[in-house]
């Protein structure tokens, strides 16, 4: 068994997310090949991250992230910090000989990703990108079906990522509203997610045509907190808001399929609604988030009196599932699919071998934003090559 030592940036949500997913590692997977060490962790007040040092187990504390990054007992640096800082963070770490795990998207431009890219293969360290609704169980089985032929040739992706978080006008501002700290808005923080399915399960995407609208145009400045904890003091300046609340864009694949993804973050009523349908030739998929542990399969050699979609229930026969329970039908959960992620980043650094999505897989998916992104601007279809920046 290997000691893998984490120096984690950033306690916000997704902070605690990846520290309690390392914590549970050894739990759900046992201490092999690897086994997950809290060594530090950087934020920016310094009370606060030495509570919460403590609270989550780490042996130190910092209000540096180069120190994280500098440091001789850290083998993987997890940044878990708003998206502008991503590049500067993971670039840093490459230099430093450090492995990469990353919250999504990976830059606030492609251009930005490719540097990551260029930094992290030219030290040859191990990567992994934050699309964690990837290690749902469900869709490497979603993967297999499609790759084994069991729904022919793709014809048809249809992804949404819609939630509502925004959707009250009484919402704060907050990072993911400034153009400059966050890039993009819903497509970069939701669409994000869903752009990495549809390359993930369908392949490439070639071509873009979007359309973008912002909903709430203002919002009041916040008296504290960040992120999803940003709190309100009434009678608070108001502060444009820098990025769109929804985008709906028409995709093309390399393949020949085509499709739609859409996402908003003012979606009233959608909580986590991450989804997709998928069409063949020979049959389809369905899959929302919000029913995680079931996947809608439809396949047309079903005799005619039984033709019909049917539910898979996730179960151990599924990729990342067994660890947690030997019973399909008892569910995994949001924070089961972080856990999955840090396994199989701990079990690749422990045996020194590369692990997917790494940061060209989403280097290729910030290509896919900037293209709708200046789809939207410039009202016009647009190639993603338009966005291909060598990497070297
Ligand atoms: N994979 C997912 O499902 C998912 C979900 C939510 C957020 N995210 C991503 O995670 C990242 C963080 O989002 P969040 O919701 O956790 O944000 P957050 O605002 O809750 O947390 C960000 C944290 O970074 C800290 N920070 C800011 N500057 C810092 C610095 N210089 N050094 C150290 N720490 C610093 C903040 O103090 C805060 O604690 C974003 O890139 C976001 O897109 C991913």
């Amino acid at each position: 068994m290997k000691e893998v030592r984490i120096g984690l940036i950033g306690t916000g949500f997704m902070g605690k997310a990846h520290a309690s997913a390392f914590k549970n590692v050894p739990l759900i997977f046992g201490n092999e090949p690897g086994r997950p060490v809290l060594e530090i962790v950087a934020d920016i007040d310094a009370d606060a991250v030495q509570k919460w040092a403590a609270e989550f187990g780490f042996a130190r504390s910092t209000t540096n992230w180069r120190e994280v990054v500098e440091d001789p007992n850290v083998d993987i640096v997890d940044i878990t910090t708003p998206n502008y800082m991503h590049a500067e963070m993971a670039i840093a770490a490459a230099e430093a000989g450090k492995h990469i795990y990353c919250e999504k998207p990976l830059a606030l431009t492609s251009a930005d990703a490719a540097r990551i890219v260029a930094a992290a293969e030219k030290s040859g360290v191990t990567t992994i990108v934050g699309f964690n609704y990837l290690k749902n169980p469900a869709q490497a089985f979603a993967q297999q079906l499609i790759a084994e032929g069991e729904l022919g040739e793709i014809t048809l992706f249809r992804g949404m990522f819609d939630q509502d978080f925004l959707a009250d006008a009484d919402v704060p501002f907050s990072w993911r509203l400034d153009r400059k700290l966050a890039g993009t808005g819903a497509l970069g923080d939701l669409g994000s997610h869903t752009i990495g399915l549809a390359q993930f399960l369908v392949g490439n995407i070639v071509e873009v045509c979007g359309m973008n609208s912002t909903i709430i145009k203002e919002r009041a400045v916040p008296a504290g907190g960040s992120g999803y904890a940003a709190t309100v003091q009434e009678g608070a300046a108001m502060r444009a808001v820098e990025n769109e609340d929804i985008t709906e864009c028409l995709i093309r694949f390399e393949n020949g399929a085509i499709g739609t993804v859409g996402t908003s973050r003012v979606g009233m009523g959608r909580k986590l609604g991450l989804g997709y349908e998928i069409q063949g030739t020979k049959g389809g998929l369905f899959y929302t988030q919000e029913r995680m542990n079931e996947l809608k399969l439809y396949r047309d050699t079903d005799p005619d009196r039984e033709k019909g979609y049917k539910t898979v229930y996730i179960g151990p026969e599924h990729r990342g599932y067994k660890a947690f329970f030997g019973l399909a039908g008892i569910g995994l959960g949001y924070n089961d699919q972080k856990i999955i992620e840090a396994h199989d980043l701990i079990t690749a650094v422990a045996l020194g071998q590369p692990v997917q999505p790494d940061v060209r897989f989403a280097y290729e998916v910030d290509k896919v934003i900037d293209a709708i992104d200046l789809s939207c601007e410039e009202r016009r279809w647009v190639k993603v090559s338009e966005f291909d920046t060598e990497v070297d």
